[in-house]
């Protein structure tokens, strides 16, 4: 039966044996056929002294013939599309977890192969507590995060096995049993009355064993701030976490994509720049299409670039470029002075809120919401709302903008 080892003897793991089951661990299934994994083989016993605080110094770390550190990896994949004209865009959370995915399925297919070739291993945990000094340690680069560690020897010990909850209490037929009070009692008893939890209970002073995991062991504080720590190294490591507005507060590029999206209030014809980062809303200009005082565009345009120079006083103008039917580049210069004041005004707040990364949801929810002076300006609040809603997810294009 298997088990966790945690001592082992001085026998040594050869490197053709580790070679061969590291190859062989490599046929578990991967995201992509991608790969998005590396595997850090320390023997060095400097190198072991240095991981082993990142460990709380667990025993393993220093006593185990070889500690293997298994590291989501976007980085390769990321190297070979650059070397290969193509933009990788894998420095996200949704990446991340893809790549720790396939990082912990080839860990635990190691592990089943280094274990039925006799060998004895222990999975630290710790590995997500303190990434960083695992980071520095092994010179991890962006776009990689260790997230498992295996320390690997023959076997010292022939620990008892451990207990398991019965298995219909983790497998369901067909849909999701709740867990009555009876179930759960039925299901934890004999865990509980184990001379060795008991004992778990007397030490810390705890009522229940589950208070022991609660209060001792993995306590609300911990969890929270390691993962805090994990969440900043994460991003350190290069991996967003793309909450709303998180890249939104960086320098806005000198020129935004942008689309042009036109309404109608009352008689009114009017028209919104809608300047997009990262395909999300970023900033929004709006005035009437007018041929005297606004702006008049060709009705093919739907598309341009919101272009931001900066005045010798510091102040900003923005500028629309579009590409003509005939391949050339026109732009109508200072928007600001297109559009009335007023609305002008209402729309920079509006793109305020846009920047700092309110949901585009609250966003539109909050211009619904402004009853202001004047019925134009409260119909210009209608279109401009109906011109963001487009962008909510699975939204289609709203029939009265144009
Ligand atoms: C996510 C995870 C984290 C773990 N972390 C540690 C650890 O930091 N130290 C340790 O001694 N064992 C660790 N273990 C091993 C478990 O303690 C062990 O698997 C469990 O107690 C059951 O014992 P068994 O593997 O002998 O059946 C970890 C296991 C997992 C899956």
């Amino acid at each position: 039966m298997r088990k966790t080892i945690r001592k082992y003897s001085n026998r040594e793991v050869p490197e053709a044996l580790l070679d061969r089951l590291l190859e062989e661990a490599a046929r578990t299934q991967t995201m992509g056929n991608l790969q998005l994994y590396s595997v850090v083989v320390t023997r060095d016993n400097a190198q072991k002294a240095l991981l082993a605080p990142a460990h709380f110094n667990q025993s393993m770390v220093t006593e185990a013939p070889v500690v293997l550190t298994v590291v989501a990896d976007f980085r390769r994949t990321s190297d070979w599309c650059l070397q290969r004209k193509a933009q990788p865009g894998y420095g996200n959370f949704l990446s991340f977890l893809n790549a720790a995915t396939d990082a912990l399925l080839y860990t635990q297919t190691l592990s089943a192969l280094l274990e039925k070739e006799g060998l004895g291993l222990c999975f630290l945990g710790t590995t997500i507590y303190n990434p960083q000094a695992i980071i520095d340690t092994l010179a991890l680069p962006p776009l990689t995060m260790p997230v498992a560690t295996l320390t690997v020897g023959w076997p010292d010990e022939d620990p008892a096995p451990t207990d398991r909850l019965p298995l219909e209490s983790f497998v369901h037929k067909e849909q999701y049993e709740p867990y009555t009070e009876e179930r759960i009692d039925r299901f934890y008893r004999a865990k509980e009355a184990l001379e060795e939890n008991r004992e778990f209970c007397r030490i810390n002073g705890k009522e229940t064993l589950a208070q022991v995991f609660t209060d001792c062991r993995y306590t609300r504080e911990a969890n929270e701030q390691l993962s805090r720590g994990f969440i900043d190294t994460l991003r350190r490591q290069g991996f967003s976490l793309c909450e709303s507005g998180a890249e939104m507060t960086q320098k806005r590029p000198e020129a935004l994509e942008c689309d042009v999206v036109r309404f109608q209030n009352k008689k009114d014809r009017w028209v919104a720049f809608v300047g997009l980062w990262e395909g999300r809303p970023y900033e929004i200009f709006t005035g009437l299409m007018d041929e005297d005082e606004g702006i008049m565009l060709p009705k093919s345009i739907s598309k341009g670039h919101i272009i931001r120079q900066t005045n010798r006083d510091g102040s900003h103008r923005y500028d629309f470029q579009f590409e003509n039917k005939r391949g050339y580049k026109i732009t109508i210069e200072g928007l600001s002075g297109k559009f009335d004041p007023e609305y002008w005004n209402y729309a920079k707040l509006i793109s305020g809120v846009l920047r700092y990364g309110m949901p585009l949801e609250s966003v539109i929810k909050l211009i619904s919401s402004l009853t202001l002076d004047s019925d134009n300006i409260n119909s210009w609040t209608d279109g401009v709302a109906r011109a963001l809603k487009r962008y909510l997810p699975n939204q289609d294009a709203d029939p009265d903008t144009y």
